[in-house]
Formats: structure tokens, C-alpha cells, sequence
């Protein structure tokens, strides 16, 4: 079957909030060892998509494989549990808890009688946090949440993901808040996962921060997949137009529509190595 070969395929997925439809029959598509750029505009549906593969939100339609699995009914809890991990646009550290605790929140270690292996998870917080290097100066990890720098906080919410070393790690526009050289980071961050064997989802409006870091694009426009391409078949120009079309006039331009795999569907099982 199909869906056995990928870490996540989403079929048909629906999702509306009331009258709103944020996704209308999308198709997602992940490969183990492969990053993924979602791109669109502001209320394409990205977010709403990254949020039922997590298990946030419950499609009203479509099915939901991971790992060749039909999940039904998935909760955040059960994707962690498949090795999922999201790192949301929004704000998700609880403000007043420390790094270490931010980092173990929900996961805890816990020794033989129950009790929480604290100094275990202090040292692998500031081994993950040094690892990613997004730190500059290190704080300790008893430090609460509330008294970082968004780049900090942005890079407790990856940590999250090495500690546990997530098999998919969905960033949803994970350089918002950051400096220049922090975006870098995150950039290097993602690149790695994959000569780490495992897959990513990068979402972001900024195509310059998206296009050095994948394999390929799928992008939304109103809830739908109106494109999706292989990185070697577009330059940073080409993908520039195609949104630019897209915002002006809600179409890809003819001229790449053969490379286009949302228009072919046969074309779309090719295996990248
Ligand atoms: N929890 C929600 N309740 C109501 N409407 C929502 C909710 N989440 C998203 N939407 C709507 O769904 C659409 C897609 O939103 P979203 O997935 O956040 O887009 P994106 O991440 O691409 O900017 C938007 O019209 C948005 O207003
Ligand atoms: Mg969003």
C-alpha cells in the first residue's frame, strides 16, 4: 500500500471552523530522511494542517497515516509518542517554569520510584541547548521561561526536539521572532535532521529562509494544495513568481504547470534518493 512507504501521508484531509473551510481536501505527503517547505499566504491553512498532524485538531474528513498506520483519533500525546514533535508559531513554553522543565514538560524522567531524575534532565536541556548552538551566552536552565530572548525561547522549543530526538520535527514558522544570526541556526538545525535520517516540515512566508533548507514545496493557497514541487526543478526566482502570481491572482503561472506535481498525479510517487 501507498501510504506504507511514507512517515506521514494525509489523504483528503477536510477541516472547517464553522462556516470557514481552512483546509478543502489536501494531500501531504512525508518521506523519512526528507524536508518538507509548506508555504502561502497568511490563512492558506498551514497551521491548521501542522495542527492535525499533531493531533491538535481533528479533520472532518480524510485519513491520517503515520508510519503506515491509520490514526484515527491522534492526540499530541499519541504523536509524541510516534516521535512527532511541533514547534508552534505560537508561544507554547509555560512562562514561569524553568528551561530544564519547559524542555520536559509532559515528558518527564522519572526514576524507579516515581521520582523526577532532575539533575538528568538539567544536563541533557543545556547538552541540547549548547548542541543547537543558538545560544550565545548560557543561562542556567533554572532560568524561567518569561526572562528569556525569543531566540532562547524558540530554541527551548527545538531542544524539546533533540532531547527526545524526534523522528519528525514540524517547525511552524520557527524565525519569526529571530535575529539574523539566529535564523541561521535554525536553518543548520533543520539541514542536519536529515543526515540524522529523520524528517522535517518547515513553515514559513519568508521563501528565503524556506528554499536553502528542502526537498520540496507544497503550497497552499485558501485551504487548497495549489502547488508542490521538487526543489532541483525551481531557482529561488522561479518559486518568488509563483508566489507573486499566486498572490495577485490566485493561479501558477502556465508555463510550470509540467513541473508542477499537484497537476500530475501519477508523478507524485517518484522516490527521492
Ligand atoms: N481555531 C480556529 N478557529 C477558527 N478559525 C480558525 C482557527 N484556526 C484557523 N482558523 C482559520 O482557518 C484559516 C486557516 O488558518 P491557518 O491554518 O492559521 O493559516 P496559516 O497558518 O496558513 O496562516 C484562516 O481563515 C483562519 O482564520
Ligand atoms: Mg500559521
Amino acid at each position: 500500500m501507498v501510504e506504507e512507504s511514507y512517515v506521514i501521508y494525509a489523504k483528503n484531509i477536510v477541516k472547517r471552523f464553522g462556516n470557514i473551510v481552512a483546509l478543502n481536501n489536501v494531500t501531504f505527503k512525508l518521506r523519512k530522511k526528507e524536508i518538507v517547505g509548506v508555504v502561502g499566504d497568511n490563512g492558506a491553512g498551514k497551521s491548521t494542517l501542522m495542527k492535525i498532524l499533531f493531533g491538535i485538531h481533528k479533520p472532518d474528513r480524510g485519513e491520517l497515516y503515520i508510519k503506515g498506520k491509520l490514526y484515527p483519533e491522534l492526540t499530541p500525546k499519541k504523536a509524541y509518542e510516534l516521535g512527532i514533535v511541533l514547534i508552534h508559531q505560537e508561544r507554547t513554553l509555560c512562562p514561569h517554569h524553568s528551561v530544564w522543565r519547559n524542555i520536559f514538560m509532559a515528558r518527564e524522567l522519572t526514576g524507579r520510584f516515581g521520582f523526577l531524575k532532575i539533575d538528568e534532565m538539567k544536563k541533557r536541556s543545556e547538552k541540547a541547548l549548547q548542541e543547537l548552538g543558538l545560544i550565545s551566552r548560557i543561562e542556567s536552565v533554572d532560568t524561567p521561561a518569561n526572562y528569556l530572548s525569543g531566540g532562547y525561547q524558540q530554541g527551548v522549543q527545538i531542544s524539546r526536539a533533540l532531547v527526545f530526538d524526534a523522528d519528525v520535527v514540524i517547525l511552524d514558522e520557527p524565525t519569526n521572532a529571530l535575529s539574523l544570526k539566529e535564523v541561521q541556526k535554525v536553518l543548520e538545525y533543520v539541514k542536519q535532521l536529515k543526515e540524522r535520517g529523520k524528517s522535517g516540515i518547515m513553515i514559513s512566508h519568508n521563501i528565503y529562509h524556506v528554499y536553502p533548507v528542502v526537498d520540496r514545496f507544497v503550497i497552499l493557497n485558501k485551504g487548497m494544495v495549489v502547488g508542490e514541487f521538487w526543489k532541483k526543478d525551481l531557482n529561488l526566482e522561479d518559486l518568488s513568481h509563483i508566489m507573486l502570481s499566486i498572490a495577485e491572482t490566485g493561479k501558477i503561472p502556465p508555463e510550470y504547470s509540467k513541473i508542477n506535481l499537484a497537476e500530475k498525479p501519477d508523478s507524485k510517487e517518484v522516490e527521492i534518493k
